[in-house]
């Protein structure tokens, strides 16, 4: 397989709320540093944000707080792609943010978000934001924050609105206040089994579910290279890939409405994973990647 000429539409598409993304996406969050803490390439990370376009990805996801002391993910996602094609979703998150320094503040209040939310619009260079993901950390209810956001919506800031870091609980509270089009939480094979349900509950609902960390699972932050479980590998070799572009394959046959956001700053890399998007786990494949999966309840 010629993996340099799949392109994000082989993953098939779904509709947030009025905008058909593929479901093969490109998170930014490894662009603006390597691994071991150093500023990313800056031309190489806006040659990965092109190419991404150019292999059809039109689901990017950023935050303003995406950024290492000389890069900005926003910065390089507007340097790379204004003006940015029609069909374009990019989405951001409000909720955590940063100092100029790096260090983390408090969870904003709700008459804080409106500040987050112009931030992006000036980082990104846009008069609206396609879709903002409300990241919640430590709430009980998500309730009074989404109002905050929906206001921004009905005033034309926003044109759809998500969660994100969220328990199940948390997506009625929100649905009370105003449409919800995706959740974004942590999830992939092996890791947050115990998330099944939320994100079969999520199809149900017709809200698309958008995990991250599925690749890099419970090294989190530090990115991909953990021991991977010998079945996982076994199903990678069978099919010639790595076994990252398996944990991709693997999520998006959780669901149709499950859509991939992996973040890579390496172009290689980037093309494999829109290559998954093409592959076709078979039902032995299957049973033996849910065997791992249980393993990591
Ligand atoms: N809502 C939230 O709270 C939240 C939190 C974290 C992240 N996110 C979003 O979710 C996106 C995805 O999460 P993530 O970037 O942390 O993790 P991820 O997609 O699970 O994995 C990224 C890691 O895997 C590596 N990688 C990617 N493709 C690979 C491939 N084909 N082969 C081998 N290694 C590969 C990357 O390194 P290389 O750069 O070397 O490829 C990086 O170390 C982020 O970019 C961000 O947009 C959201």
């Amino acid at each position: 397989m010629d993996t340099g000429t799949i392109t994000a539409d082989a993953a098939g598409t779904w509709t947030l709320g009025d905008l058909t993304v593929n479901r093969i996406g490109f998170g930014a969050m490894r662009l603006t540093a390597t691994a071991d803490g150093r500023p990313g390439d800056r031309d190489r990370a806006v040659a990965v944000l092109r190419r991404a376009v150019e292999l059809g990805v039109n689901h990017i996801d950023t935050a303003a707080f995406y950024f290492s002391p000389l890069r900005s993910a926003n910065e390089l996602i507007n340097t790379a792609l204004a003006p940015y094609p029609e069909d374009l979703v990019v989405a951001t998150k409000v909720g955590p943010g940063k100092d100029p320094s790096g260090r983390w503040l408090p969870l904003a209040r709700p008459d804080e978000l409106r500040g987050q939310v112009e931030e992006n619009l000036r980082q990104l260079g846009r008069d609206h934001l396609d879709l903002v993901n409300l990241r919640q950390n430590g709430l009980e209810s998500v309730a009074e924050h989404f109002g905050a956001l929906a206001e921004l919506r009905d005033a034309g800031l926003i044109r759809h609105l998500g969660l994100s870091n969220v328990r199940p609980h948390h997506l009625p509270q929100a649905r009370a206040v105003a449409p919800v089009v995706c959740v974004q939480n942590a999830y992939g094979l092996g890791f947050r089994a115990g998330h099944d349900q939320f994100v079969r509950d999520c199809a149900a609902q017709g809200v698309a579910y958008v995990p991250f960390f599925s690749i890099a699972t419970d090294r989190r932050e530090a990115g991909a290279g953990g021991t991977e479980d010998p079945e996982l590998v076994a199903v990678a070799d069978a099919h010639g890939v790595s076994t990252a572009v398996i944990r991709l394959a693997w999520t998006l046959h959780r669901g149709p409405h499950v859509l991939a956001i992996p973040g890579t700053g390496n172009p290689d890399h980037l093309v494999a994973n829109v290559a998954a998007g093409a592959l076709r786990l078979t039902d032995d494949d299957l049973t033996r990647l849910e065997a791992v999966h249980r393993r990591g309840e």
